[in-house]
């Protein structure tokens, strides 16, 4: 699905709050990441939990893979650029995450999965958002669905091209969309000098994650993989970026704050401690399968 569109070009643009460089870590069996969005920033960046960006040539940062383990609470959308991981979960689901796909997951009351790379070399490279759910739906049944290249709509400008993976941009409706928090997921790449606005509710918290080469958010230079927070401005109404000489590739992430409270312990994301004891006490108690 295609679309070029010409706007009204952006009154109010947001600026940007904070640059973050996300801390390198490890997680499952050993596989290197970056993680952008850190526990620290959820509050500022409600509904999203967290981003980790993963981008290798060297199997031995990612071949343990990520053996079974549990989720309960949230959604997990998984953006592969490169190589190929092997879902698997205690719902029966399984799928291939090959390059150009996301796999969408809403652990709800609770899963068991793994995910583990389906190559022994070659490149492996893509990010992992944690999507909040309203407390509502927390204790919802799972669901999963793997989204290949060719259901992600397309949206293109003079110099600029945009996976819609979630929400809406410029009339194209992404592959998902979610009521609550609306979330917003753009996978897009800019020409050099390329411009694209995309309007959003003054409301919504919203970050750049600039992967390939860098661009401009308003005044701000954002360098290659760092992550820009932008300001929330009463009476804004979304953000422009502008590619650099080399051009640029970047995850636009917004989405309607739930303004509840957060309890996280590990794969687990509830409200209160008491219902992280029940969710830990039903993952011991074979409950969450
Ligand atoms: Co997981």
């Amino acid at each position: 699905m295609q679309a070029s569109t010409t706007d009204t070009r952006l009154q109010h643009p947001r600026s940007v709050e904070r640059l973050v460089q996300g801390q390198a870590t490890s997680d499952g069996a050993g596989v290197k990441l970056v993680r952008l969005l850190t526990q620290d920033l959820q509050r500022r960046l409600d509904p999203f939990l967290m981003l980790d960006a993963f981008a290798t040539d060297n199997p031995g940062d990612y071949i343990g893979g990520f053996p079974d383990h549990p989720h309960r609470g949230f959604e997990t959308v998984t953006v592969m650029l490169e190589g190929r991981m092997r879902h698997r979960d205690s719902a029966g689901n399984e799928g291939l995450l090959a390059p150009g796909s996301v796999q969408w997951m809403t652990a709800g009351r609770g899963v068991i999965h793994s995910e583990m790379p389906e190559q022994q070399d070659g490149r492996m490279e893509g990010f992992q958002l944690w999507l909040n759910l309203p407390a509502r739906d927390k204790l919802c049944a799972p669901a999963y669905r793997d989204i290949s290249p060719d259901q992600i709509p397309t949206l293109t400008q003079p110099g600029v091209s945009v996976r819609v993976i979630a929400g809406s941009s410029h009339g194209v409706a992404g592959a998902v969309q979610r009521d609550g928090t609306e979330p917003l997921l753009l996978d897009i790449r800019l020409e050099p000098g390329a411009r694209f606005e995309q309007p959003l509710p003054a409301a919504h918290n919203g970050f750049v994650h600039v992967y390939r080469g860098e661009l401009s958010v308003g005044d701000t230079l954002v360098r290659q993989r760092r992550m820009a927070i932008l300001a929330q401005h009463a009476g804004s109404d979304g953000v422009r970026l502008q590619a650099g000489t080399d051009g640029a590739r970047a995850l636009l992430v917004a989405g309607r704050p739930l303004g509840e409270p957060i309890a996280q312990y590990g794969p687990f994301v509830m409200n209160s401690d008491a219902e992280i004891f029940q969710a830990v006490e039903d993952f011991r108690a074979g409950r969450l399968a």
